[in-house]
């Protein structure tokens, strides 16, 4: 859904954005406002994991930030929100003055049903762009839910010129109470399974974190971790014992888990837009972009300006240097693109980790998967690692960078499992920055993906949303640097893809580059 308006800017171009955007490095206030409250004991799945008091506490403290409102009764699929009914309206400027650049931007969305009626609570998952196709800008907004049918997608005005606004409906209200559902009651919705081989017998096995849904009386194969206690579990192959297992890899997706009437939610309309316009007074507003995009390169608002690197200097900025990178695909697409410039020997890449060495500079690039729930097609059992574990392998200092993407295969479980397993990373990372001072540990959000009906089901961005709120929350306060890749995906002209186009992981690079190699002061 995508409705927009075209507005010019003619204020003389001046930069105060680093000045009116901090970074967000404070708690969130979701967290920091709650006032005492019992914690939560309440996991859906391993429910023999029992987390310490404190954990609790965290646990609630990370569930009430991410808390998001549910419809208030189940509605008739013509009562839903419906992009195409729905409306929004520029705010006028505070005493109709002309905009400028460093100004805010409002605009207020309505949202009605397929009736056209206004709806009437919040919920919606909307995102929100300004943007500049002549210009190469463009930034994430923000959206504030009113919860009552209205939203306020707010935008930072940072370049002089034209700029549109584009408000999509990634989700109703309606389906994301489904995606709720599934993720606390079916996490069994995406499995895996591994080969046992032994001799000439060999049989295949479904395996999952806990298993929540075996009959009870079906023997198991525990696969639990016996340093950070991370649970994975196989059903014990008829003939073979456990000490067989061979591999691991994706089993696939169960089937009909949500009626015909909710998938319906799920249907792409090919939606025309709509705009009117009202006058309303606008309203304080408040919002923290992490950058924006300006003739095609991200511009940070972390006070550190974006270096930019052609292949001489990415290789001149990583000699010396150990970059040990861990996680999903999306950490692959990292690895690759950087193994482009160390020329020298690069490993099999069937083999674990992947490897790039340049002897003459004295570079290492490593990348390795995270372990399960990974659900790429084949690892060997071998090759299933931790990323707590490997961190705590790393002796650090200086010359040692970690780079960290965990979350896509996340999104089909109950977010205590993502919980569970970015703790242990944390402490993890606190372990390897007290021994190694100056390493440098870089994180990497989750990023927009497309979406279907099938894909939104298993793997819908508003899981990666959740997850990603999570991400922020617990790696705040640590001497981390984070690249978000929400808002760089969000802000970017591209089609949304799990693999962010090519021109926004050079502006990722850069970014990561320019901490890795932070610009020389002048005398
Ligand atoms: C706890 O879990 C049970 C069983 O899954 C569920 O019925 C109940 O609503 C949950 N309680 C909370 C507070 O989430
Ligand atoms: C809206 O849905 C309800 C329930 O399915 C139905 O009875 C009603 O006729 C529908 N209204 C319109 C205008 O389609
Ligand atoms: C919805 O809430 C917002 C914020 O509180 C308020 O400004 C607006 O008037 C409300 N809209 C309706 C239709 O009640
Ligand atoms: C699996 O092994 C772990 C570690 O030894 C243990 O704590 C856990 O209770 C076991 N799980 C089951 C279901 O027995
Ligand atoms: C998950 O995705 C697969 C295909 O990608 C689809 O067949 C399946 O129906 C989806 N899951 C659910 C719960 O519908
Ligand atoms: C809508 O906004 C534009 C730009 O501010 C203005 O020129 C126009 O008169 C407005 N239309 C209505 C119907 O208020």
């Amino acid at each position: 859904w995508v409705i927009f308006t075209i507005r010019y800017l003619h204020c003389k171009y001046y930069n105060t954005a680093s000045m009116l955007f901090q970074p967000q490095n404070s708690i969130h206030p979701a967290l920091a406002q709650k006032g005492p409250r019992p914690p939560y004991k309440n996991h859906t799945i391993c429910s023999h994991l029992e987390p310490t008091p404190d954990e609790a506490l965290e646990d609630r403290a990370l569930l009430d930030a991410i808390a998001w409102p549910k419809p208030p009764a189940p509605t008739s699929l013509n009562q839903t929100s419906d992009p195409v009914h729905s409306l929004f309206t520029i705010l006028p400027s505070k005493g109709g003055r002309e905009r400028c650049v460093g100004d805010q931007l409002e605009a207020l969305v309505q949202m009605q049903d397929f009736q056209g009626r206004p709806k009437r609570y919040g919920g919606d998952f909307l995102v929100a762009r300004l943007h500049s196709p002549e210009l190469g800008a463009g930034v994430a907004g923000t959206v504030a839910d009113h919860l009552n049918g209205s939203y306020s997608a707010l935008f930072p005005l940072l370049w002089e010129g034209p700029a549109q606004v584009t408000i999509t409906m990634v989700h109703s209200s309606e389906a994301v109470a489904v995606l709720q559902r599934l993720r606390e009651q079916r996490s069994d919705r995406f499995f895996f399974q591994s080969l046992f081989r032994s001799g000439k017998l060999s049989e295949t096995s479904v395996c999952n974190m806990c298993l929540p849904h075996n009959r009870p009386q079906e023997p198991l194969c525990n696969y639990t971790d016996l340093h950070t206690g991370e649970p994975w579990y196989c059903l014990k192959p008829k003939r073979l014992s456990c000490g067989t297992r061979i591999n691991h890899f994706k089993g696939g997706y169960k089937k009909d888990l949500v009626t015909h009437k909710e998938a319906l939610l799920f249907q792409r309309s090919g939606a025309e837009p709509s705009l009117k316009n009202r006058s309303i007074e606008p309203g304080p507003v408040k919002y923290n972009p992490a950058g924006y995009y300006y003739k095609g390169s991200w511009r940070s608002f972390d006070g550190t300006p974006v270096r930019q690197f052609d292949a001489k200097l990415i290789t001149q900025c990583l000699t010396s240097k150990m970059i040990n990178m861990y996680g999903d695909s999306t950490m692959r697409q990292w690895f690759e693109y950087l193994t482009a410039f160390v020329p020298g020997e690069h490993r099999h890449p069937s083999l674990w980790p992947f490897m790039a060495v340049d002897g003459k500079h004295n570079i290492l690039l490593k990348y390795r998967c995270h372990g399960p729930p990974i659900g790429f097609s084949t690892v060997r059992a071998s090759e299933l690692r931790y990323v707590a574990n490997e961190l705590d392998r790393l002796p650090g200092g200086p010359n040692t960078v970690v780079v960290l993407s965990l979350w896509a295969h996340f999104s089909p479980f109950p977010v205590e499992v993502y919980i569970r397993r970015m703790r242990h990373i944390r402490r993890a990372l606190e372990r390897l920055l007290a021994r190694g001072p100056g390493t440098l540990v870089v994180i990497r959000s989750a990023n927009l993906r497309a979406l279907d009906k099938e894909m939104s089901l298993n793997h819908s961005d508003w899981f990666s949303l959740q997850l990603d709120r999570i991400l922020r929350n617990m790696f705040m306060g640590l001497a981390v640097v984070f690249v978000d890749a929400w808002e760089m995906t969000l802000a970017h002209h591209s089609p949304h893809n799990i693999h962010p186009h090519p021109d926004i992981i050079k502006n990722m690079i850069s970014l990561i580059l320019t901490q890795v190699c932070p610009a020389k002061k002048k005398s």
